[in-house]
């Protein structure tokens, strides 16, 4: 069978939030780009994730075209609750930092993302699957592989963008597959999507000597509740009861609405950054670059900052063909991914137990936890890391 050819300016690997994105932004630049993705259309429109978007990201999404949905349609969450030692804690983004984050799950950002490729005019090619990164040390960088037909594909372009998750394929071809910043975690989170009316007004993080919980919610009929488990527990295995006893018991103050339990599973924990973002003329953003865990939801938000900075050194390069931009791409990404990793980083630990926790340490988070909350200047340290730094990239309208 003949290989088909195709020839563009830049080659983008995953149609998730970063790679759409990015093929939005240099669009709008006069740059064109081709998205590739293995899954379809319809999976990757319906695979529910993460929730919470931070406001700089909101305002990318509206002020950039794609979409104001998100101020229609989202949940303006003005605050967030801790719960711990007996006492429940608000923290008042509006009055601490005037700012909100929303509540709008990712599958939305993914649905207006590729609506806005469509209304372009350049809908990206689902079901074609990368097998290999090529020639990234050239100045003609290749993608190949095959569609779900079985037809081989080739993508010759003058910049290629692993946008393709946490199992990058696109990181071989930069960093290696296991080259990078590593740190695990001794626990995971068990997770429910439950057909029930929203039991508490905003989210609920709370910590208590059996662990962690989390509130949250999708919309007004579905609800996603966690609890710290053991990474390797089988999802299947616990029963609906004691899943209700556990979220339940972190959260003694408020009745947990209860219904139909429809999905169930259990989320592993990861801190990771690659040890490179680019070589050659080969870039990486988003997991493909970096993983946080789950707490504090930065992993959309994190991917928007990459995108904006790529996004600029690639707009230099096509418009006056200086280099510099993406030479000092990895290092411009590396300072916020750094903060986020941090933040995600302290408010996992500081909410959870791991197994091996000493008494000294229980005590001493219950000290950090109310260091915390009785003093305005920490609470708007969270507030702010938490509804979303300003990226400080300006040149993305
Ligand atoms: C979620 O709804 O999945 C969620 C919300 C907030 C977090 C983490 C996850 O901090």
């Amino acid at each position: 069978m003949m290989t088909k050819t195709i020839r563009t300016q830049v080659g983008i690997l995953g149609a998730g939030p970063a790679g759409l994105l990015l093929a939005h932004l240099l669009g709008k630049a006069g740059i064109d780009s081709v998205v590739i993705d293995g899954k379809s259309r319809v999976e990757i429109e319906n695979t529910v994730k993460a929730g919470i978007v931070e406001s700089p990201a909101a305002e990318v999404l509206a002020q950039s075209g794609v979409s104001d949905r998100i101020y229609r349609e989202g949940m303006k969450h003005d605050g967030i609750e801790f719960h711990f030692d007996g006492h429940a804690h608000r923290f008042d983004f509006a009055d601490l930092v005037q700012k909100s984050a929303y509540l709008y799950p990712q599958h939305e950002v993914l649905k207006d993302l590729i609506a806005a490729r469509i209304r372009d005019g350049v809908e990206p090619l689902f079901e074609h699957t990368a097998e290999q990164v090529l020639d990234a040390s050239t100045s003609q960088p290749r993608i190949v592989g095959k569609t779900a037909d079985g037809e081989a594909f080739e993508i010759i372009a003058d910049v290629v963008v692993g946008a393709d998750g946490s199992g990058s394929l696109a990181r071989t071809a930069v960093s290696g597959k296991q080259g990078g910043f590593y740190r695990e975690y001794p626990f995971a989170w068990y997770g429910i999507l439950v057909e029930a009316p929203p039991s508490s007004d905003e989210l609920i993080y709370s910590r208590s000597d059996e662990g962690f919980v989390l509130i949250s919610t999708r919309d007004k009929n579905i609800q996603r509740m966690y609890f710290q488990c053991d990474p390797l527990l089988d999802a299947s295995t616990v029963g609906d009861d004691e899943i209700w006893d556990r979220l339940q018991a972190g959260v003694a103050g408020t009745e947990l609405k209860r219904g139909p339990i429809f999905r169930k599973d259990v989320l592993r924990f990861r801190s990771f950054v690659a040890h490179e973002l680019r070589k050659g003329r080969v870039f990486l953003m988003g997991d493909a670059a970096h993983t946080v865990p789950p707490t504090g939801a930065k992993g959309m938000n994190l991917a928007f900052s990459d995108v904006l900075w790529l996004n600029q050194a690639l707009r230099a390069f096509f418009t006056t063909g200086s280099e510099e931009l993406m030479e000092a791409y990895p290092e411009n990404a590396l300072k916020r991914i750094w903060k986020a990793q941090n933040f995600s980083y302290w408010l996992t630990t500081m909410l959870h137990i791991a197994p091996d926790t000493s008494e000294f340490d229980k005590r001493r988070s219950l000290g950090e936890l109310y260091s915390i909350t009785q003093s305005r200047a920490a609470q708007t340290y969270l507030a702010e890391g938490y509804v979303g730094w300003d990226y400080g990239v300006s040149d993305w309208k």
